[in-house]
């Protein structure tokens, strides 16, 4: 039984999905049927996400890198991508889930962008999840995008080296308006963070499991949620002052 106390929940959650290709290969099928499991697993997340109420998911679908991988591997993940935004785009709207991406998504094929760019407009006034698709992405194409961004402004005199603040950097990043993930999960037994949201998982708990992604499904998220739910998170103070403030301390 998994025990999860609603107050405690994240409020955003970012997953690297990893996996796909091996669950394919041990089945001896083709890499994209692995694409294809994984799609009925972000289907699975996103709406136990809604049921729990956590507002913000940020999925990492492709990365800058990927674009490396065969072109046969990357237009499947791009027609698949376009098929799953359109068959999910009734059950966003009824259950209140915004869709958005962010990343380096002028990259995509044109016919991708527009089903993407309609699902964002159909769902932009929905409040309860935020279903953030991060594609093309990369977080040093984040970082570096952010830094000429403020450059521009330098050069139109709009900021200093004296106004550079944490607040500027965050709201030059691709996920301005978003708050921090909580809880960061990657599936497949890797260790890494693979240039995801390098800037934002600063003080994001993670979670890593073995887990290939199609075979992350509710009960393996609820496993990773309830983890989530006791860990300590300290933000650089002691577990005294964490402890002594109930959780409402600040910095
Ligand atoms: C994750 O699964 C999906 C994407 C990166 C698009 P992989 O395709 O990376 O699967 P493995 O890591 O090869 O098993
Ligand atoms: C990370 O997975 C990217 C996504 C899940 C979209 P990869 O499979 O591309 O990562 P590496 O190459 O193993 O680090
Ligand atoms: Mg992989």
């Amino acid at each position: 039984m998994v025990n999860l106390v609603p107050e405690k929940l994240p409020k955003h959650v970012a997953i690297i999905m990893d996996g796909n290709g091996r669950w394919a290969k041990q089945r001896a099928m083709n890499r994209i049927r692995g694409h294809q499991e994984g799609a009925e697993s972000v289907r699975e997340v996103v709406r136990t996400t809604r049921e729990l109420g956590i507002p913000w998911l940020t999925l990492y679908a492709f990365s800058e890198e990927n674009w490396r991988r065969p072109r046969y591997e990357v237009n499947a993940l791009m027609k698949l991508l376009k098929r799953f935004v359109r068959a999910e785009l009734e059950e966003m709207l009824q259950n209140g889930i915004r869709l958005q991406s962010i990343g380096r998504v002028h990259k995509l094929p044109q016919d991708v962008q527009k089903v993407l760019q309609e699902a964002e407009k159909k769902t932009a006034s929905n409040r309860d999840t935020v279903l953030t698709l991060a594609l093309s992405y990369g977080g040093r194409q984040e970082m570096t995008d952010a830094i000429t961004a403020i450059v521009r402004s330098a050069e139109k005199g709009e900021v200093t080296s004296g106004s550079i603040t944490e607040e500027l950097i965050e709201k030059s990043l691709y996920t301005r308006g978003m708050p921090d993930p909580d809880l960061l999960i990657r599936t497949s037994g890797e260790c890494r963070v693979s240039n995801f949201l390098l800037w934002q998982l600063a003080y994001t708990e993670i979670y890593l499991t073995p887990t290939l992604w199609p075979d992350f499904r509710k009960e393996e998220y609820l496993k990773a949620l309830e983890e989530y739910q006791r860990r300590e998170r300290r933000f650089g103070a002691t577990g005294e002052q964490v402890a002594g403030a109930k959780g409402r301390w600040e910095l």
